[in-house]
């Protein structure tokens, strides 16, 4: 029986929610991981400031107690318009290790995100970040733009502001490049990239800037989401993209770079808010290792796997890397359709070549 051992992930983008659904979801992501970085966008009650911060980590730990589980939360901040440089500072204090910004209406509960991206008090707070060593993790999506006339083949569309999904991250990589210059020391994570452009991108950059990727964009195209039907259990943003982008991400993830590693953006929402609202986020937690598992070895990348999945994320966020492993047998499994009757997980109803050893 063919046989691998990995080290547990950490997984440095992960949308645990609260209440009965953090319950619910929560064990699929402390059963393989080392640690997970939980995004602030909690719905009606977004982790905004250390108060909110301390709540959260202790909703968490009482599901996931990291005395019984080798599984430890690290927390993240939301960056609003309102947030201060004494807020992120409290936060800090309060344990959060990395402050996350929103592009405004870009994504699932971003209401309260950013869309003036050069204000004095929005780069007071990178300011105070990069001197207390926290991380800033990106939405890196522009959703609006400065109003234009927009003008194609000859025909006038009107004075538009809002830039097409296709388009956001690209038209966000000149603001990664200015705060990269502005805040030299600032550790800064592109998160969930998802084309060539950004990838690119962060190449070139110092390596203070480094990219989450995601295993939904390094598997799935927009053929997939809606080459036939639309499949709204695939939909998330940023939008997955086309071949050539896939690509690019692909060989990031092989390259053996320490500046790309994983962060799943598992971000599940019920079947019905899923279909019914095209919420957008997959629920990707339940299989997102046997997947990788298998798209690495169809590559012949398998040595690149644990870095991918651990050493280079822990060593960009200075946590001690992974001391347990776990392992996988090469045996089919078959990816059920639902969760919890409510929740349906990325790749449902396929056969993964791979399981996890009990
Ligand atoms: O697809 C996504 N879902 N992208 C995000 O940025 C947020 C996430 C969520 O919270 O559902
Ligand atoms: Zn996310």
């Amino acid at each position: 029986m063919e046989k691998i051992f990995l080290p547990r992930v950490n997984d440095l983008h992960f949308h645990g929610r609260s209440g009965q659904v953090l319950k619910d979801i929560l064990p699929f992501t402390s059963e393989v991981c080392s640690h997970a970085l939980f995004m602030p966008n909690i719905a009606g009650n977004e982790i905004v400031n250390a108060r909110r911060v301390e709540e959260y980590r202790a909703e968490i730990l009482k599901v996931c107690n990291p005395l019984f589980s080798s599984c430890e939360p690290l927390m993240t901040i939301m960056i609003t318009p309102k947030t201060t440089p004494p807020t992120i500072e409290a936060a800090y204090n309060a344990g959060a290790v990395a402050a996350k910004i929103y592009p405004r209406g870009g994504t699932t509960n971003s209401e309260n995100g950013i869309d003036d991206w050069d204000s004095h008090q929005l780069m007071a707070v990178l300011e105070k970040m990069e001197e207390l060593g926290m991380v800033l993790c990106v939405h890196g999506e522009l959703v609006y733009g400065a109003p234009e006339k927009i003008e194609v083949y000859g025909q006038y569309l009107g004075v538009l502001n809002e830039i097409e999904p296709s388009k956001r991250e690209i038209r966000f990589c000149p603001i990664i490049s200015k705060w990269c210059q502005l805040f030299p020391q600032l550790r800064i994570v592109f998160e969930h990239i998802t084309t060539h452009a950004a990838v690119s991108l962060v190449f070139s950059l110092p390596k203070t800037v480094s990219a989450t990727i995601t295993v939904h964009h390094l598997l799935v195209t927009e053929v997939d989401v809606m080459g036939s039907h639309l499949n709204p259990h695939l939909f998330c943003k940023p939008t997955v993209k086309g071949y050539a982008d896939m690509a690019a991400l692909r060989a990031a993830a092989f390259s053996g770079n320490p500046k790309f590693f994983l962060g799943t953006d598992s971000a599940v929402h019920t079947k019905s808010r899923k279909e019914e609202c095209g919420c957008a986020g997959v629920f990707s937690a339940p299989v997102f290792v046997e997947a990788l598992i298998e798209l690495f070895t169809e590559f012949g990348q398998l040595d690149k796997l644990p870095d991918f999945i651990s050493n280079f994320g822990a060593d960009f966020y200075d946590l001690p890397r992974a001391s347990q492993t776990i392992s996988y047998r090469r045996e089919p499994s078959l990816v059920p359709g639902r969760i919890k009757e409510s929740y349906v997980p990325f790749m449902a109803g396929k056969t993964l070549a791979w399981r996890r050893d009990e």
